[in-house]
């Protein structure tokens, strides 16, 4: 079976690993310092903080939202957000006692439709926060200018975007905080991991306390009884990556441009071969003003049950991978507009294989098969 993703692991990565188990320090340190700088350098920012999940930089993102808003938004905070996610977007928010407003959906980028942000925004609203699902950025000019209007914080959730551009610069340029994913099927991986990055220098410090229980490092004092910190004056979490999986993470950026352009390539493939096929429509690529990071390459399929079985039985592993979230339980008393797309959506996008592990005997294979195919 040709499989929907893969896990990439560096070639030099296993000996990396051993040689960092062998110094004896696993703890987060200098390994996380380097990853961070070396990201830092890859996608020119200023401020990325090596975390455990992705998740954990969503929580940090949403905790500190919170805390920066004007108090009387802090009573019952809202964040209008995509229901068309993997469930971490949205569970996040409700761990941090924040209410998820649903907001409809772009059927054709899958994306948080910006014309339907405004009139969900309240009193109580203090963020937005958009997905840049399957790698293809938010369109966030629209959405920065709606958060100006309202003063709102930007979150970006990029854990299916590491190298994206958007507009010609990166994507962590366009928003408040954005929060990354290093885990197993990602573009690279550190087992689990995430990297939180922002543009404000205040939000930057705050957080750099908070993925360590709130303890400032820099006040902390030696003393004969050992390390004394002298306050912590915010609550924090233990968030903060370790020095393994940071060693994975520098040997994985290593390999990163070969693995974006090869997904490009396969996914150029695939919009040019798919076009015009009866009852299949790729999500829309805006070639000019995104470039994408290609995790995923989603489709509309008319039929989706048929077309699944079908490339199952040819050897092809598909599946729909996200499903809506507003439907479940644990959101029963979040928000929802009315959302026009995600049924839709929901009733017909289906992901086929796209990674760097790719060979082009397989990429050919799944476009003859589904050229050829009658589903
Ligand atoms: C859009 C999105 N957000 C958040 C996450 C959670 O990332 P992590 O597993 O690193 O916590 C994922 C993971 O796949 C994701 O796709």
């Amino acid at each position: 079976m040709i499989p929907l993703f893969s896990t990439h692991i560096p070639k030099l990565a296993g000996e990396e690993v051993k040689r960092l188990i062998e110094s004896g320090w696993l703890n987060r340190g200098k390994k996380a310092e380097l990853f961070e700088l070396s990201f830092m350098k890859m996608f020119g920012c200023n401020n990325a903080l090596s975390v455990n999940s992705c998740t954990s930089a969503l929580r940090l993102a949403y905790d500190i939202a919170k805390s920066i808003a004007k108090e009387d938004k802090r009573i019952n905070p809202e964040i209008i957000t995509t229901p068309y996610t993997m469930i971490a977007t949205n569970t996040a928010l409700l761990e941090c006692r924040i209410r998820p407003v649903f907001v409809d959906i772009n059927y054709e980028t899958i994306n948080i439709n910006p014309d339907d942000i405004e009139n969900n925004i309240t009193d109580d609203t203090i963020a937005i926060v958009g997905v840049d699902y399957a790698g293809l950025p938010c369109d966030w000019n629209k959405i920065n200018r709606i958060a100006k209007k309202y003063d709102l914080i930007v979150i970006q959730d990029a854990a299916q975007a590491l190298g994206a551009k958007y507009c010609g610069s990166d994507i962590n340029k366009w928003t408040d905080m954005t929060c990354y994913s290093f885990q197993a099927i990602k573009h690279i991986t550190t087992g689990d991991g995430g990297m939180f990055v922002t543009i404000n220098p205040f939000i930057a410090e705050l957080a750099k306390r908070k993925i360590w229980f709130g303890i400032d490092k820099d006040a902390r004092i030696q003393t004969e009884l050992g390390t004394v910190f002298p306050d912590i004056t915010t609550l924090g979490f233990k968030y903060a990556m370790n020095d393994v999986s940071a060693t994975m993470g520098i040997e994985g950026l290593k390999d990163l441009e070969w693995i974006l352009k090869r997904r490009a390539e396969i996914a150029k493939q695939y919009r040019e071969e798919f076009m015009g096929v009866k009852d299949l429509l790729p999500t829309r690529y805006d070639g000019d003003k995104m470039e994408s990071a290609n995790w995923l390459f989603p489709i509309h399929v008319k039929r989706r049950s048929k077309f699944a079985k079908k490339m199952r039985n040819m050897g092809i592993e598909v599946a729909v991978h996200n499903w809506r979230n507003d439907i479940y339980t644990v959101f029963y008393n979040s928000k929802t507009s009315e959302l026009k797309n995600i049924q839709r959506i929901n009733d017909d996008l289906i992901h086929i294989p796209l990674h760097a592990e790719l060979t082009q005997e397989q990429v050919n294979y799944i476009i003859r098969t589904i050229k050829g195919m009658r589903w």
